[in-house]
């Protein structure tokens, strides 16, 4: 059902509540990646053009309820300021008297970013009175943090039921048209390509998937309790023994569903974790690994995968297909990065390694879309309700 949207609201010289994903990675306080600020670009605009006056508010990492300099959002109003070429008056509280100060300071159409909503302890325990003041900060709300909406917390849930009026963001209708799209009416042939360490973490996304999916490209090192199951030397590769069997089920499933699962037929192996330590590619069936461990998938596999993602009219990718941030190990995801961006079909690429190999690239405009959501497209492609959508008005 698809959910009231900004376009739906009157904001004209009322306040709006926008609740962001600003949950960017600092650096020594300077901000690493803006990705997360520009995103919600759109919303905010549109709203300021509009004619409303904006209270925006955003967790960033995890101060577990205490006020810690490290994790405040004031060196990001700085940037806000300068991508929306406006001033942004900061909040030092998200809530009471200081909140409502910066508020009436940034005055009519202006902007104002709150502190961090996780300096109180109560937005994660998704507190009413807690999202009740929250509430009363302004007239009506938009939900336009995709990252943050498998959360349940005050002002991603709890604020819903104490404001007159409550919609999706630009952003967040964005993500929900193109990751509901996948699950729903997908162009075919329709590839997904997984990878990452974990077959543990991309169980449900798998399960999700392989009703939907002609072919299933599987890489990182997650490979590796596959192969375990079928019983290929894995040396001192990453392998999960417990998931060994649920791998088996996940194969026996794609037969049923007729998927083309694909594994690795090539990789790199290697004596260490280290850019230097020697390295070579071997094919899967080989035995020569020994004590050694497979960090990326080999030249052939690279190929192979390329051909197939060139075939597809849809595709998704999440997770890298080797040690990406060790720079010997990082061609495979790269070469998956390139096939992917080449690609003529609809392209939806998540996950913090899969998005940054994108973004190394310089191919990021390439792509149909990027999600900025990492566990909240993972859980919405594993086909949970997200609660932070759930609370939203359908249209
Ligand atoms: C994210 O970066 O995935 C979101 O901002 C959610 O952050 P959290 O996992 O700390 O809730």
């Amino acid at each position: 059902m698809p959910k009231r949207s900004i376009y739906d609201l009157n904001v004209k010289d009322k306040r709006l509540f926008v609740r962001v994903d600003f949950n960017v990675p600092l650096n020594a306080g300077q901000i690493s990646d803006d990705t997360r600020i520009r995103s919600a670009l759109p919303t905010l605009k549109y709203a300021l053009e509009q004619g409303a006056s904006l209270v925006i508010a955003s967790h960033l990492g995890r101060p577990q309820g205490e006020r810690r300099r490290e994790f405040s959002l004031r060196p990001i109003a700085i940037r806000l300021n300068e991508l929306l070429g406006q001033p942004v008056t900061f909040a030092t509280d998200c809530v009471g008297p200081d909140a409502l100060q910066a508020i009436e300071h940034s005055g009519q159409n202006g902007v104002t970013l709150l502190e961090n909503l996780r300096f109180h302890k109560e937005e994660e325990a998704n507190d009413p009175v807690f999202s009740a003041s929250l509430a009363s900060l302004a007239d009506c709300y938009v939900n336009d943090a995709f990252g943050s909406a498998h959360r349940a917390h005050a002002s991603t849930t709890g604020i819903v039921p104490h404001v007159t009026d409550a919609a999706t963001g630009l952003l967040l209708a964005r993500e929900l048209k193109y990751l509901g799209a996948l699950l729903d009416n997908p162009t075919r042939p329709f590839t997904a390509i997984l990878g990452g360490s974990k077959v543990s973490g991309k169980l449900e996304i798998i399960k999700n998937l392989l009703p939907r999916v002609d072919t299933l490209l599987v890489g990182g090192a997650m490979s590796y309790t596959f192969f375990k199951a079928r019983g290929l030397s894995t040396g001192r590769s990453l392998v999960e023994p417990d998931l060994v069997n649920a791998t088996r089920q996940i194969e026996k499933e794609a037969k049923t569903h007729r998927v083309n699962l694909v594994l690795p037929c090539d990789h790199l192996v290697t004596t260490a974790l280290q850019a230097d330590a020697s390295h070579e590619n071997l094919d899967v069936e080989a035995t020569g690994i020994g004590d050694r461990l497979g960090v990326d998938i080999g030249p052939k596999t690279q190929q192979a995968y390329a051909n197939i993602i060139k075939e597809s009219a849809t595709v998704v990718w999440n997770g890298p297909m080797g040690i990406f941030e060790i720079s010997p190990f990082s061609s495979g995801t790269l070469a998956v990065a390139m096939a992917v961006a080449a690609s003529n079909g609809t392209t939806v690429v998540g996950g913090g390694d899969s998005v940054s190999a994108v973004g190394q690239m310089g191919i990021a405009h390439q792509i149909t879309h990027i999600s900025t959501g990492g566990g909240a497209s993972l859980e919405f492609l594993g086909g949970r309700t997200l609660p932070g959508v759930e609370a939203l008005p359908n249209s």
